[in-house]
């Protein structure tokens, strides 16, 4: 079968995008007509129905259109130790060196306490946007005078949530000038427990427009979450020793490097990278909106003016202490997380048994990524970098531990060989010496 693009005449080989009735098709049929238009051979064909553990079906059930399932590698990070609890955090991502950079800076953090993290109670702002109002502030009052019912209204939408010990709890008004005009931007807050929230609080924002409409004798227009969620922030801190970091001179170039960020945007966007790096690899390992995440990092970072989410300063001892907080909107149920089925083995990995665990544990991870990043960055240059942590992984798996990891990077960097069976003979020149 050949389709036909809207305007082709007969003969015409005219290739359209517009394909009507693409979405109501046949999985194999989709595969068809893109394979007709790409010019895709069967081997690649092949290639996008090779859908691995996820399978086609459950794809096809997930988003529209799908046409087969993308894979990226899933790594697991080590040494993590979390309010005292020890994890292997699965992180999914294209790019290398992260998930080793995580598990160094992790190591070191252990030599002290590990990592301390807190996350508060999972609750997010819903946003209804009231407007052609004729007395803004009157109506806001109108609002919050009518605060119970409102709430009510919206827990009516979600028992099983509200069973669960969520709901929405509070609600908050605020007259905005605009470009536009005056209008009144209502928050209403949701506790969604171990969701990431989205579904619960869209469908509550749609149900309290109309009695708001009622009240205030408004317009409704938007009814929508905001990912700018500022009651569900997570932060976790931890201590690295300057030894182990590779003495004064890189705790001073880290301390310079988070001086930059502070005052640079252009630094801090690549310093805030870095930090996401970690904390959206954990999130696609388990399925959940990265892109909520990333928005809601940047504009917190934002607030004040754009600002790095991690800070650094010396402790008395010359050691290394860092801190992180931003706000994380992360699920263990609901949506993708709970269908993906390496989703739910990476959660079972992974350990944890609420959304708050999970936020606790991404901000250790953002904030172990971004004391890798400095680290690199002032001691050797990324560069170099990427090319320890791969002879230090070498040297590992050909057996190296302790101290001779260091003499089997040394050498092999040196001699710019970096090969299990080099590593292989230099642990045994060093064992006989
Ligand atoms: C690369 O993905 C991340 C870094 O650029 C972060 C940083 O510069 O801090 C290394």
């Amino acid at each position: 079968m050949r389709i036909k693009g809207e305007g082709e005449k007969e003969g015409e080989s005219l290739r359209s995008s517009r394909i009507s009735g693409f979405h109501e098709m046949s999985l194999e049929e989709r595969l068809r007509v893109v394979k007709e238009f790409a010019g895709l051979t069967d081997e690649e064909v092949g290639i996008l129905r090779n859908t691995g553990s996820l399978g086609l079906e459950l794809a096809d059930r997930m988003i529209e259109n799908v046409i087969g399932a993308t894979h990226l590698p899933l790594g697991v990070a080590t040494n993590f130790l979390i309010n005292g609890k020890d994890y292997l955090i699965p992180m999914a991502l294209e790019e290398p060196s992260v998930v080793a950079a995580a598990s160094n800076a992790a190591r070191m953090a252990r030599m002290r306490y590990g990592f301390r993290a807190s996350a508060d109670e999972p609750v997010m702002i819903g946003q209804v946007q009231v407007c052609k109002l004729r007395d803004p502030q009157a109506a806001r009052e109108r609002i919050l005078e009518e605060k119970g019912r409102i709430l009510e209204r919206a827990n009516e939408q979600d028992p099983v949530l509200v069973k669960a010990g969520g709901g929405a709890r509070d609600l908050e008004a605020r007259v905005l000038n605009t470009r536009l005009g005056p209008m009144v931007v209502v928050h209403l807050l949701v506790d969604v427990r171990d969701a990431m929230g989205a579904n619960a609080v869209n469908t509550m924002c749609e149900a309290v427009a109309p009695p708001i409409e009622e009240l205030t004798g408004g317009r409704v227009y938007l009814r929508i979450i905001s990912n700018l969620a500022t009651h569900r922030k997570a932060r976790a801190e931890a201590s690295f020793p300057k030894e182990a970091l590779g003495g004064e001179e890189v705790v001073e170039g880290i301390l310079h490097a988070h001086a930059l960020a502070e005052a640079d945007p252009y630094r801090c966007a690549t310093h805030n990278k870095g930090i996401m790096n970690g904390i959206i690899a954990v999130a696609l390992a388990l399925s959940n909106d990265t892109r909520a995440l990333e928005a809601g990092a940047h504009a917190y970072a934002a607030l004040e003016g754009y600002g790095p989410l991690t800070s650094w300063e010396r402790e008395e001892n010359g050691d290394l202490k860092g801190r992180i907080e931003l706000p994380i909107a992360a699920g263990i149920l609901g949506g993708a997380t709970s269908v993906h089925p390496v989703a739910r083995v990476c959660r079972k990995i992974l350990g944890v048994g609420s959304a708050r665990e999970l936020a606790e544990v991404m901000a250790a991870v953002g904030l172990a990524q971004n004391l890798a990043a400095l680290r690199a960055l002032v001691a050797e240059g990324i560069q170099r970098g990427h090319m320890r942590l791969h002879a230090r992984n070498v040297a590992m798996a050909a057996g190296a531990r302790g101290e001779q990891v260091e003499k089997v990077v040394e050498r092999m960097v040196k001699e710019r060989c970096i090969r299990i069976d080099r590593a292989r003979e230099i642990l045994a020149e060093l064992g006989r010496g």
